[in-house]
């Protein structure tokens, strides 16, 4: 019994289940109801994301699939058993390669450009709740642009979140 490779495919499996089950809910329910509701549902939009456990759920969950994900790339490898590179040009390493490089991607957009945009949105909107909630034309300007970036990104971010599964679904069979 291998139980290292359990215990990493534990942590793996989990945390990507949490990671990438939250991010289609988000981008699958939440965003569109957000859409449908409008001044309502940014106002929901900014308890679920601002004032939820999301913020710490996020980059643990990610952190632990992408660490076990890279472990369990260099254990297949057999690197360091004398292996060298060939595993990088077989089937199944480059299929579990481009997945892990998709979810890779994922993480450093949260952490480099959505996570300073969400911070910058909720500045804003505590800046127009300290002033009586209405937003001045510049205010209003900034979060329309904001909220434009944030949905191109989302995007990107779930086209990479759907290449990941499917790479990872399917590697062990190329
Ligand atoms: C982005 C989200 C990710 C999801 C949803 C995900 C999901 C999965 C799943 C379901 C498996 C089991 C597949 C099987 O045994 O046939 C798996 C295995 C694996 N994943 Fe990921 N993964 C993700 C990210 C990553 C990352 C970033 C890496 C890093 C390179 C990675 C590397 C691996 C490896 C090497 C295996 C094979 C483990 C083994 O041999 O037991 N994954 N992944």
């Amino acid at each position: 019994m291998d139980i290292l490779a359990i215990i990493l495919r534990l942590f793996h499996i989990f945390g990507a289940v949490i990671w990438i089950g939250i991010s289609f809910f988000i981008f699958l329910s939440l965003d569109p109801l957000v859409k449908k509701l409008g001044p309502e549902g940014k106002r929901l939009q900014g308890i679920v994301l601002g004032q939820s456990n999301l913020n710490q759920i996020f980059p643990v969950a990610g952190g632990t699939t992408i660490l076990s994900g890279i472990l369990l790339y260099i254990k297949d490898s057999a690197i360091f058993a004398g292996n060298g590179l060939a595993y990088l040009g077989t089937g199944q390493g480059i299929v579990f390669g481009i997945g892990g490089l998709a979810g890779i991607g994922v993480m450093i957009m949260g952490a480099r450009v959505v996570r300073p945009l969400v911070d910058q949105a909720q500045k804003i909107g505590a800046e127009i709740q300290a002033a009586g909630g209405k937003p001045t034309p510049e205010q209003a300007q900034a979060m329309a642009s904001i909220d434009e970036r944030m949905e191109r990104i989302n995007r990107i971010d779930f086209v990479l979140m759907v290449v990941a599964v499917l790479c990872m679904a399917t590697a062990r069979y190329f």
